[in-house]
Formats: structure tokens, C-alpha cells, sequence
């Protein structure tokens, strides 16, 4: 199998997951299946990703910029899950989480990715698309409890 690079991995992930947030409008109970996506997603992409992105001065604020961004989600994230889905203001709140959430994804899709793909090497880049792609299956086997 070729291996796709981290860049390909999380560009299907993002889709996977504004696939879950147009759902989530309709049926509200599929929101912990988004939140633990994105816990993972969020973990493993500063782990394998921005944690080496760090390290270079050309591409280090955009890295850092996505990793705050991250913060602000986990904490809506939170929020979310916390607050009850019956009451009035979560579809709001969700909006907003929403709304935040897709500006994320499009800058690290239009901003951070080309300048990834321009610094690290295409064997870096396949071999973290690998270990990104094994590590959030078996993570989300877990949290999903899928069998
Ligand atoms: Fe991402
Ligand atoms: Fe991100």
C-alpha cells in the first residue's frame, strides 16, 4: 500500500469530521462521536506535526497559531459536552464552536499545510502520514469502542 503523507491524513480527516458537524445539526447525540475526534485529531496532529513544525523559525507561528487555536476548541469542546443538549442555547453554542472550528480547519488547510509540504521531506511527510494514520485508528477503535 503507498503510503499517503500526513498533509493527504489530515485533509480526510477535516472532511470526516465536517461530515459529522453537518450531521450533528439534525441529531445532537452524534456530538460526543465529533468531540472525540477532535480530541484525537488535536492531540496526534500536535504530536507528530507541529511538534516538528516548531522547530523551524519560517513556519513556527503559524504552528504555534494552530496549537492555540486547538486550545480554544478543546475548551468549547468541554463546554459542550458539559452543558445540556436539551436546552435552547446549545444549537447556538454549537453554531459558534462551529463556526470557530471551520475557520481552524481552513487556515491550516490553505496557510499551514503548503508551508508543511514546502519544509519537511516527502519521506518525513509519508512516514508521519503513516504513524498518524495507525495511531488514530487504534485510538479511535478505543474511545469508539468499535470492534
Ligand atoms: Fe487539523
Ligand atoms: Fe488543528
Amino acid at each position: 500500500m503507498k503510503a499517503k503523507s500526513i498533509i493527504e491524513e489530515l485533509k480526510a480527516h477535516h472532511n470526516e469530521m465536517r461530515k459529522l458537524q453537518k450531521e450533528i445539526e439534525d441529531d445532537r447525540s452524534k456530538y460526543i462521536i465529533l468531540k472525540k475526534h477532535l480530541d484525537v485529531h488535536h492531540e496526534l496532529e500536535e504530536d507528530i506535526l507541529l511538534s516538528e513544525l516548531h522547530k523551524n523559525d519560517a513556519v513556527k507561528n503559524e504552528s504555534l497559531e494552530s496549537k492555540e487555536e486547538h486550545f480554544v476548541l478543546n475548551f468549547l469542546l468541554m463546554d459542550l459536552a458539559d452543558f445540556p443538549q436539551d436546552n435552547f442555547r446549545w444549537p447556538i453554542k454549537f453554531q459558534v464552536f462551529s463556526e470557530i472550528l471551520n475557520h481552524h480547519l481552513e487556515e491550516e488547510e490553505e496557510d499551514l499545510f503548503p508551508e508543511a509540504e514546502k519544509h519537511l521531506s516527502k519521506n518525513k511527510l509519508e512516514e508521519f502520514g503513516a504513524r498518524f494514520f495507525e495511531l488514530k485508528e487504534k485510538r479511535l477503535k478505543y474511545e469508539l469502542q468499535i470492534k
